[in-house]
């Protein structure tokens, strides 16, 4: 039986989590840790408490650095679902997972349709030199742009040197106008809304032709199976896992 902390509990990740991993036959959580009316307020006092193979956390872009340090300084494996983290956040936390021989999973979506949408991406953006990422998203989100349009954005540029977004002599007459400029020139455009969960578009054009790639996630359920898959894999392999893809 896989031990399983999850921390953000009470969130809306967090209660899908529960429910989710309870319903295997091989795992189960043994605590519920949240700030605000968990089980436990800590993963200090979780880990006193019950015996914990490994923790999963979607709480908020401010806590999860501290919270993958501790759990990753206490023998701890880690599964990553809250979004936020700095390139040089994740390099750290890499070093430190290698560092201590642990499991760490850090993934910016977890739904397999996510993960395809951003594949698809990738392989569009060798033949297009224009892309735009927009994503839309709930209005609780604390973060944006979004994990997954970071993550999206990375792997576009990884095959794609020569994005070249626009006019290269726009000028913005309001800040912001043209969103966020990310790895090698994409423009990402976010979008906060109520009556939205998360959506992402990528947009490619070329003379004479546009390519939209679109995902939809419409309900909680749909990042289910992906962190059921990464608590079976961390169980097996104690290594640092950066995207869904890489374990799929
Ligand atoms: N990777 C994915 O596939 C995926 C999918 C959806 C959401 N997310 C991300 O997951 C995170 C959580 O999303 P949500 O919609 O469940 O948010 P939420 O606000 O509903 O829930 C967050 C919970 O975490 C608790 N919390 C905050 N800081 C804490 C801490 N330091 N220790 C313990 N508990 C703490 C809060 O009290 C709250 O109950 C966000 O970063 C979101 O972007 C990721």
């Amino acid at each position: 039986m896989i031990n399983i902390a999850v921390c953000g509990a009470n969130g809306r990740m967090g209660q899908e989590v529960i429910k989710a991993v309870n319903a295997q036959d091989d795992m189960c959580v043994v605590a519920r840790i949240d700030i605000n009316n968990g089980e436990f307020a800590t993963i200090k006092d979780a880990i006193d408490s019950v015996n914990v193979d490994m923790l999963i956390d979607f709480t908020q872009p401010d806590s999860i650095y501290e919270n993958a340090l501790f759990c990753l300084s206490n023998n701890i494996n880690i599964i990553i679902g809250t979004t936020g983290l700095k390139d040089q956040q994740i390099d750290e936390l890499k070093s430190l997972a290698e560092k201590n021989k642990l499991g760490c999973i850090i993934a910016p979506n977890f739904s397999t349709g996510a993960v395809l949408m951003m594949k698809f991406a990738q392989i569009a953006a060798k033949y297009f030199n224009n892309a735009e990422i927009i994503e839309l998203h709930h209005n609780q989100k604390k973060d944006a742009p979004s994990g997954t349009a970071v993550k999206t954005a990375a792997l576009m540029a990884e095959v794609n040197e020569n994005f070249t977004s626009g006019n290269c002599n726009e000028s913005e007459s309001i800040d912001g106008a043209r969103g966020a400029v990310t790895y090698n020139n994409i423009h990402i455009h976010s979008v906060r809304m109520p009556g939205f969960m998360a959506s992402q578009e990528v947009i490619f054009g070329s003379s004479g032709q546009t390519l939209r790639i679109k995902h939809d996630s419409t309900d909680r359920e749909c990042y289910m199976p992906g962190v059921l898959l990464a608590v079976r894999y961390i169980d097996k392999n104690k290594n640092f896992v950066y995207g869904l893809d890489n374990i799929l």
